[in-house]
């Protein structure tokens, strides 16, 4: 069975007993006990999104709010609990509030049988979750050191080369809540963005999802920034869910972080698989670089963390290995710099052409992302 983990709100001193006995009976770990609800939920919400936990088991006679608002903030964090309501006798009228307000269970005393039900119930599910999580696609992201220098660039060639690279499906997401250039660059033509997404992220199925992203090249789909001022607020907690289920719709999920680190990024690199931090040969921007690996590497994050510098000039300055040893992180790739290729792209409302150096340095990128071994240099007369 799928190990489940509680949360228990809970006031009555006899409910909690019954209740405490039953989770140890069904060997329900017990993240958090609390005897009634704070009315400042701040740190509560906090606590609950770092623990995560399956259930909240919470009492339902004596709360001052109405329950509508307490389930929907209870469940607004990133595992979206279950809420059990119990009570220490039933009522019919609360009954259907609880049910209304989207608790999955109403428990009252004797407890024993329908709770050890419940939660049978619960672990199936959440299992079949995990399930569908776990065969869930890869994530990617991209960030810049500083402003300019080249993550959305890289997010966007990378994610054209992907799909054909991979055989398989990839989504190209624009978290750069301040200024996303994806859906510009990538001819995005669906007027929604991941702010609907968010808004609507009870109704998300994969036919609600389909309306709201855009395609133009095979394999791809973009959904776009929020452009509107006011629809640019996202929590890091919406971003997160609309992420979990985005990545079970693909193969490969790719983000543009936008720039340097924020509360939002720091809480997306959470769940990423790669990150692709991406800097110039310039030392303030690589200055912003190794600040950045540090506080990655000082916070804990476990995942790949992987350097590309772009912007590269024959002859420059500092070399690849050089800035390697500066930053105590190895160049991944790095990209020449060459400004014409990308305007005349851009002025044609096009991707650099696949079969300039440019073009073919992206694809060559993707490749090593995608883990493909790398094309043997073909052998030529004219060297
Ligand atoms: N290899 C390159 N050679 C020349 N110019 C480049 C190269 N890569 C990107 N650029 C140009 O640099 C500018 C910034 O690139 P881009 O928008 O990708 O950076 P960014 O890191 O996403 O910036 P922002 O911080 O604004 O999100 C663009 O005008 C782009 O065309
Ligand atoms: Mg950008």
């Amino acid at each position: 069975v799928y190990p489940l983990s509680a949360g228990v709100i809970v006031e009555t001193k006899e409910l909690w007993e019954e209740i405490s006995g039953c989770l140890d009976a069904a060997h329900v770990r017990t993240v958090f006990e609390l005897p009634g609800l704070p009315d400042d939920r701040t740190a509560l919400m906090d606590r609950i999104e770092r623990l995560a936990p399956d259930v909240i088991i919470l009492e339902v006679g004596t709360l001052r709010d109405p329950l509508e608002n307490v389930v929907r903030q209870l469940r607004s964090v990133t595992s979206q609990p279950a809420v059990f309501a119990v009570r220490t006798e039933a009522n019919p009228e609360s009954i259907l509030e609880a049910l209304r307000a989207g608790a999955s269970e109403y428990l009252y005393p004797p407890l024993e049988e329908p709770f050890h039900a419940a939660l049978e119930r619960l672990a199936r599910s959440r299992e079949s979750q995990h399930l569908r999580f776990q065969a869930s696609g890869k994530l990617i992201a991209f960030i810049s050191a500083k402003g300019g220098c080249g993550a959305t660039t890289l997010a966007c060639h990378v994610a054209r080369e992907l799909p054909q690279q991979v055989n398989g499906t990839v989504l190209l997401a624009d978290l750069d809540l301040q200024v996303g250039q994806v859906g510009f660059l990538m001819k995005a033509n669906s007027t929604y963005s991941l702010a609907d997404a968010a808004a609507n992220l009870q109704r998300l199925d994969r036919s609600y999802w389909k309306a709201l992203v855009s395609n133009g090249l095979p394999g791809l789909e973009v959904i776009t920034a929020p452009q509107a001022p006011a629809a640019k607020n996202l929590s890091a907690t919406q971003l997160r869910q609309v992420l979990s289920f985005a990545r079970t719709q693909y193969d490969w999920v790719i983000l543009d972080l936008g720039r340097n680190l924020t509360t939002n990024t720091l809480s997306m690199l959470e769940m990423v698989d790669e990150t692709y931090l991406v800097a110039v040969p310039e030392l303030p921007a690589l200055h912003e670089a190794k600040r950045m690996i540090q506080n990655l590497r000082d916070a804990g994050y476990p995942h790949a963390l992987r350097l590309i510098v772009n912007r590269m000039t024959k002859g420059g300055e500092i070399r690849a290995d050089e800035i390697g040893d500066m930053l105590g992180l190895p160049v991944f790739a790095s990209v020449p710099s060459d400004y014409g290729a990308l305007q005349d792209a851009y002025t044609e409302r096009q991707l650099v052409n696949p079969s300039s150096k440019l073009g073919a340095t992206f694809a060559q990128i993707s490749a090593k992302i995608a883990g493909l071994p790398p094309k043997q240099k073909k052998f030529s007369l004219f060297g």
